[in-house]
């Protein structure tokens, strides 16, 4: 077993729906990801998982720009969605964050209604032509979701009513409202209890294929079972990418398995 990092991973995925090359980020002069090369497929679910402090929000935050909101943050390197460079110019960072969509950690609805949450991106993104539009857009969401049932009968009391695992349904149906390619999620259970935590995981199923997924967890069983594909980042680098079965049961390289046996981390 060697301790090198593996140098060739999955690149030229024929699925793949992003590819990000070479990519480092910086706060100020600290390196906090350092030169990731990564295919994210489009028909699988794709796990980042590394010990605290590695680089995976930071690097995940790369695939839609939200690293652009933090002052002292510098990225380098290029990701390609769809043959388009996200990091070009041109491209419209508004537009760009409803393609690629992100749940965090702490589920966050706004402190609007049920209903409301799911309409504000197809609104400010004018998707909807008129109220019955925007109703089926709603319910559509909600449904893919699995929230609706929950909440049919409710549309008009708050978001921020809801139980934190329904919250995080609705953060999901708000950001598959806007019909994303891409759904970013950044430890979306770690605040959940294992019956909330198992309804996103099914959620997860329903909705691969449908949109490309990238999920970041501690919860190594949980990238066990959602995912596909896993990245092992360590010290802001990928040391190991590869099918997720693989990953856990014939790691190539010493420091992934130290970490999915429990060594570190
Ligand atoms: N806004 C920031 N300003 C400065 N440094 C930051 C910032 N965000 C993260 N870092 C640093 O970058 C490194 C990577 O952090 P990051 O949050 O990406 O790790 P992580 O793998 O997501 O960790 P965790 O599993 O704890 O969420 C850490 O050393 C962290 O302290
Ligand atoms: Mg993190």
């Amino acid at each position: 077993m060697t301790d090198t990092v593996a140098a060739t991973p999955l690149r030229n995925d024929a699925a793949a729906k992003m590819t990000a090359r070479e990519v480092s980020v910086f706060y100020g002069a600290k390196k906090a990801v350092d030169s990731v090369s990564i295919d994210i497929s489009q028909d699988n679910v794709t796990a980042f998982i590394g010990p605290s402090g590695c680089g995976k929000s930071t690097f995940l935050r790369t695939l839609n720009r939200m690293n652009d909101t933090i002052a002292n943050a510098r990225v380098e390197g290029q990701i390609v969605l769809d043959g388009e460079d996200i990091y070009a110019p041109a491209m419209d960072v508004v537009q760009l964050r409803a393609r690629v969509g992100m749940v965090f950690q702490k589920p966050n609805p706004f402190p609007k209604s049920i209903y409301e949450n799911v309409a504000y991106g197809p609104r400010i993104h004018g998707l909807a032509d008129g109220r019955a539009q925007m109703d089926e857009i709603v319910e559509r969401s909600l449904k893919r979701a699995g929230l609706w049932e929950e909440v049919k009968d409710r549309l008009q009391d708050s978001g921020t009513a809801l139980s934190g695992g329904q919250q995080q349904r609705l953060c999901i149906a708000r950001a598959i409202a806007v019909d994303p390619e891409v759904i970013l999620m950044d430890e979306p259970c770690s605040a959940l209890d294992p019956i909330a935590t198992a309804r996103i995981e099914e959620l997860i199923h329903e909705l691969r294929g449908r949109y490309a997924i990238v999920i970041v967890t501690h919860n190594m069983q949980q990238a066990a079972r959602v995912s596909q594909r896993t990245a092992f980042f360590h010290l802001g680098s990928l040391v190991e990418y590869g099918e997720t079965s693989e990953i856990f049961t014939n790691p190539r390289v010493e420091r992934t398995k130290d970490y999915i046996t429990g060594r570190y981390g």
